[in-house]
């Protein structure tokens, strides 16, 4: 499959195997920018983030397909849907967004993007509408002769998840030393595509997603099917299942979007003795998962764990966050 050009975004980190200064407590900790996230280099789409890697894929599909719009659904602040939006603009798709939540007075933070995109966004009031109506979006679009094309919630599919397959071939050619690499999961895209590369690039560690939202077992299947229907485009189907998956969903349960002390603990820390910013809903969730088992002696004190930044601090300026953070 062709891949539309965006530059691949896992490039040279300085700092990729430098142990944190942050404290003792955290000399484990390896950071790696896996979208452009931070450190300064240049995002492949503003704001950055992982979906940006699974666009490169679907950007490529729907260019293969001959659609022209770009139909895809979210939160109102969905990171998926901002760098949709502005894969969208950069590659001249139509755009249009189906999020959950009212029309703010303001749009801020990923809202405010979507619309600088030029994104055509529908708001749906009920989460529960929101399968039906992004389905009737994309029926009408097509009978109006728009060429649409689904980019699944999240990025999240067999061809999405090939972004990160490929993420993995770019961190071992970086001679990644990481016993544990650690990151947020929620639609299972980014875990499916790393599980994949684990096998196909042999990296050696383990891989252990943080949910944001979604139960253990529920990941589970989710990943290892998308990794194995992933592995098909690759040429020939590996078959992953379930039990070689670690998704840890200890870190939920407040709800999704909503910010933990704990959360807020790993963003202010992250921020203070890194000068990296986390995001309130994705990476402050893995981030605190990530201290707390680190605090509780899960990892061994001499392994080296590395944790995979997955972009998302633009809903930090979001209207909600601004007196919680
Ligand atoms: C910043 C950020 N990190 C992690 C994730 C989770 O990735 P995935 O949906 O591939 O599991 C998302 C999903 O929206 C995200 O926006």
């Amino acid at each position: 499959m062709a891949r539309p050009g965006l530059v691949p975004f896992v490039q040279q980190n300085p700092d990729r195997n430098r142990k944190s200064k942050a404290d003792d407590e955290y000399f484990q900790i390896a950071i790696c920018s896996s979208a452009n996230a931070d450190r300064g280099a240049p995002a492949s789409f503003p704001g950055g983030g992982n979906k940006t890697r699974k666009l490169e894929f679907l950007m490529a599909e729907a260019r293969d397909q001959g659609a022209q719009t770009l139909i895809s659904g979210g939160a109102l602040q969905s990171n998926h849907c901002r760098q949709t939006a502005a894969a969208a603009a950069r590659f001249g798709f139509k755009c249009i967004l189906v999020l959950t939540g009212e029309k703010p007075k303001q749009p801020s933070a990923n809202l405010l993007l979507d619309e600088l995109f030029g994104a055509e966004i529908i708001y749906v009031a009920d989460r529960n509408d929101r399968d039906s109506i992004l389905q009737g979006t994309f029926d009408r679009a097509a009978k109006e002769g728009m060429k649409p094309y689904l980019v699944p919630y999240g990025g999240s599919n067999s061809t999405g998840a090939l972004g990160y397959a490929f993420a993995m071939k770019e961190l071992m050619a970086q001679n990644l030393q990481a016993d544990w690499i650690v990151f947020a999961t929620s639609s299972g895209g980014t875990h499916a595509g790393l599980l994949l590369g684990q096998r196909v690039f042999r990296y050696k560690g383990k891989l252990m997603g943080i949910s944001v939202d979604e139960p253990e077992e529920w990941l589970k299947h989710r990943v290892s099917e998308l990794a194995s229907t992933a592995s098909e485009k690759l040429g020939k189907r590996i078959q992953f299942t379930p039990d070689e998956v670690i998704a840890n969903a200890n870190y939920c349960s407040a709800g999704y979007g909503v910010l933990t002390e704990q959360e807020r603990e790993a963003i202010r820390l992250f921020a203070t003795c890194e000068g990296l910013l986390l995001d309130p809903v994705y990476t402050g969730r893995a981030a605190a998962g990530m201290i707390d088992l680190i605090r509780k002696g899960f990892f061994n004190k001499d392994e080296t764990v590395l944790f995979l930044h997955t972009g998302g601090q633009p809903a930090l300026f979001a209207d909600q966050y601004a007196n919680k953070i």
